[in-house]
């Protein structure tokens, strides 16, 4: 199957967030406003039952792109589209109609369950504000089950800390399943986990896509894990996206430099995890993002760098394999490779 064929649950095009930077007395007297170009221009497709690997070091954006995705920040320019449709919510009946619809997975576990409640309260009210408590014991049950923590009376009366971070992260699951969500928009899902059991929480994640014919955002550093877990993958540097195409292509083909450097610096993917940490950065620095490198911001880093490449932004590149691009000048008809 080809990356096109299933239905499109979530579009952004244009997607763009500046935050602007908090000022010090001396630029109150200057009349310049600073703002750090988070993330530019991104377009991408969130289809049923795929998954959408958003990969990058660091500081890239991709955090800032799950929440724009997932309507938790204004953004700066751009839309994003439902099933078609331009919306826009901040706040409200608005918001919770659309989150029913898309849910978003944080990384940290811990910090996004309330220490304070059980497994069973966080999940009732997720239930509740959709409304979907109906028989709530059964659906409880449903819900627990959906995640393989199982038997479920097991754990409904489990406080957060009393639970792994593998099992916190599978109610976190849990309690966005509970929305009965179309979207999922997961960032950076397992790499607080302990390396044992991320595969067990992705191939989780594999198994709803399929059988509830999810549409999953997956927001990740690590980029032998987007092979292994995602139908398609988009790289993403210094608020940019630089490369994308179908997961095998993307990873066994790496067209732009910093994909190439990114695999280069990456653990075998055989051994899904085991090295890979968000320190372990590729190779240089990233750029400031308050004034990002003018062209390619890639340029300064890049060993293929050519005069254009500082000063025009490069477009997509339509690459030989369907659906594969690069945003490289190298790929201009008629460069020199
Ligand atoms: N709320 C915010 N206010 C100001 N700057 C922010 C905010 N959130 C993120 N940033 C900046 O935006 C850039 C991208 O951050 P983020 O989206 O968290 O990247 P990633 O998830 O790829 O690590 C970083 O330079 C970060 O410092
Ligand atoms: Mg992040």
């Amino acid at each position: 199957m080809t990356v096109t064929e299933t239905e499109v649950v979530l579009e952004a095009e244009g997607l763009t967030k500046h935050f602007p930077v908090r000022r010090g007395v001396r630029d109150l007297l200057s009349r310049e406003h600073k703002v750090v170009h988070a993330v530019d221009d991104i377009k991408l497709t969130l289809r049923r039952g795929r998954v959408t690997a958003l990969v990058g070091e660091s500081g890239s954006g991709k955090s800032t792109v799950a929440r724009l995705m997932a309507q938790l920040y204004g953004r700066t320019a751009g839309e994003i589209r439902l099933h078609g449709e331009s919306i826009t919510v901040r706040g409200g009946r608005k918001f919770r109609a659309y989150a029913r619809r898309v849910q978003m997975i944080f990384q940290d576990p811990f910090a996004s369950l309330n220490p304070t409640h059980t497994v069973r309260y966080h999940l009732t009210r997720a239930l509740k504000i959709h409304g979907r408590a109906g028989d709530l014991e059964q659906n409880l049950r449903n819900l627990l089950d959906q995640v393989q923590l199982t038997p479920p009376e097991r754990y409904l009366d489990k406080f957060p800390h009393e639970l792994s971070g593998g099992q916190r992260q599978r109610v976190s699951i849990a309690r966005a399943l509970g929305a009965d969500p179309e979207a999922l928009l997961a960032d950076e899902p397992v790499s607080m986990l302990d390396v044992s059991i991320r595969l067990g929480v992705l191939n989780l994640l594999r198994d709803l896509k399929e059988r509830l014919n999810l549409a999953i955002l997956y927001i990740t550093h690590d980029i032998a894990s987007a092979r292994y877990f995602a139908d398609e993958t988009l790289v993403m540097y210094a608020g940019r996206l630089v490369e994308g195409g179908d997961s095998e292509t993307v990873t066994q083909n790496p067209a732009h430099p910093y994909t190439q450097l990114l695999i280069d610096s990456a653990p075998d993917p055989d051994r899904l995890g085991e090295l890979s940490r968000p320190e372990d950065q590729a190779g240089g620095e990233p750029p400031s993002l308050i004034a990002p490198p003018t062209g390619c911001r890639f340029h300064p880093r890049c060993v293929h760098a050519m005069p254009k490449c500082s000063t025009d932004l490069p477009p997509r590149f339509e690459l030989p394999v369907q659906g594969h691009w690069a945003a490289c000048w190298l790929y201009e008809e008629g460069a020199a490779k």
